[in-house]
């Protein structure tokens, strides 16, 4: 007989604001870095840009539906800052707190649980002129706006997550590498400081946590440097932030590491203590893939370089299907990490879709999807405390520098019509869900 999730398990799909909300001018809602990344001086799009995106915003009770038909459990969305406060901070605009409570009200009448993240990616405008997270005060301003979005939505929003992916936004920029450690750290504190928030909340009866982006880093041989270069990129990725947030404090052969080269960053022991005073609820994990590092003497920071498997299956984003990866970072996760409990907050592929008699053909994604969820059954049966799983993502929708030229979805968007269609790895996902079984 199939093996069964356990009972309190629960599935989900994820998204995000501005991958899919559309609406960029619409209720008020102010501008983020993203709304003029891909603009020129006159403001006319140079490539993809998410005015329209999925058209959620306006589509959302629909988009209920489908998720109710997919049978999911609980939903991974995230507030826009600039549509509560469309200056990042002083006057609330009610239209955008609206389009959430409606959102969030809509989920619960159809038995889906709302799960909110406060910050994925869409900093406001004006604080990315004065620096973005590289400037302390956005601290301020985001506790601010995390207080506002307990107040107003705590009392039905039981699951939240600070940041999603720290790590691409501290280090996906031109800021040399000291400055992006600084970036790092300031993340660092502003999730602290949330999570500190939150426990003193007088909503906050419900979980927090953080979403990273990990993947487990392998030695391309057993030679003591390829080794060398795989922990250190593991310390650059995972550990960086994996250890404060669990452990309250840096990894210190990477601490180590960068002194050592000379990068320039500001940590004062204090900010480490509210990381360890406060520790957060769960962990949620985004899995795509894993690396096989080598040695590359000359290439510092690390010394490593990215190995290619020359008989696996890579998606479109050129990154390596690899699912025993997942099971072996839940491994490392429990014996490293006291067994936190862990979400699944993101997993999922880039592949090309094939519309066959008006259905959409995508095995090698509902694969993907399976492989991963039999990688969680065995963390689970080997005693990780993984209790929840996200697939990204719900929708095809707007991959940030790449447009929406790379499909995650399980849910095919018809960006000309707006048309949905459930794809067969939605299909295979539902059945999953059905029987709680692969
Ligand atoms: C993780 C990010 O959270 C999400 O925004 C992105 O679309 C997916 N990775 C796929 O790259």
């Amino acid at each position: 007989m199939a093996h069964k999730f356990p009972k309190d398990f629960i599935f989900g799909a994820a998204t995000s604001a501005y991958q899919i909300e559309g609406a960029a001018f619409e209720d008020g809602r102010g501008q983020t870095m993203w709304d003029v990344i891909h603009r020129d001086q006159e403001g006319k799009p140079t490539q993809d840009v998410g005015d329209i995106a999925c058209d959620h915003y306006h589509r959302y009770k629909d988009d209920i539906k489908l998720m109710k038909e997919l049978g999911l459990q609980s939903y991974r969305f995230s507030i826009s800052w600039v549509r509560i406060y469309p200056q990042g901070a002083g006057e609330i605009n009610p239209l955008g707190v609206n389009f959430y409570q409606n959102l969030i009200d809509e989920l619960i009448k159809n038995g889906i649980e709302p799960t909110a993240t406060l910050w994925h990616g869409d900093l406001p405008l004006v604080y990315d002129e004065k620096g973005g997270w590289l400037n302390p005060e956005v601290i301020e301003h985001y506790l601010n706006y995390a207080k506002t979005c307990f107040d107003l939505f705590g009392d039905r929003v039981k699951i939240w997550y600070t940041h999603n992916e720290p790590w691409c936004a501290a280090f996906l920029n031109e800021h040399p590498l000291g400055d992006q450690l600084q970036i790092a750290h300031h993340l660092m504190i502003a999730h602290a400081r949330v999570i500190k928030l939150y426990r003193n909340h007088l909503n906050g009866d419900g979980k927090i946590g953080i979403v990273l982006n990990l993947g487990k880093q392998y030695p391309k041989t057993f030679e003591k440097m390829d080794q060398f270069a795989a922990r250190n990129v593991d310390g650059f990725v995972n550990r960086w932030f994996l250890d404060p947030v669990i452990k309250g404090e840096y990894p210190k052969d990477m601490m180590e590491l960068y002194r050592k080269q000379g990068h320039h960053f500001i940590i004062e022991s204090k900010d480490l203590d509210e990381l360890k005073r406060y520790p957060m609820d769960f962990l949620g994990i985004n899995m795509y893939s894993r690396g096989v590092q080598s040695y590359a003497p000359f290439n510092p920071p690390f010394y490593a370089q990215d190995y290619h498997m020359p008989e696996a299956i890579y998606t479109e984003m050129g990154w390596e299907v690899c699912p025993s990866s997942l099971y072996e970072l839940l491994m490392d996760i429990k014996e490293k990490y006291h067994n936190i409990e862990v979400f699944i907050t993101e997993n999922g592929a880039a592949f090309k879709d094939e519309m066959i008699d008006n259905k959409i053909h995508d095995p090698l994604r509902a694969d993907f999807i399976k492989k991963h969820l039999e990688a969680v059954q065995k963390a689970i049966s080997h005693g990780v405390n993984v209790t929840r799983y996200y697939a990204w993502s719900l929708f095809d929708n707007f991959e940030w520098g790449l447009g929406y030229s790379k499909r995650f979805g399980i849910i095919h968007i018809d960006y000309e019509t707006q048309k949905r269609t459930i794809k067969a790895s939605g299909y295979c996902y539902q059945r999953i869900i059905q029987k709680r079984s692969l």
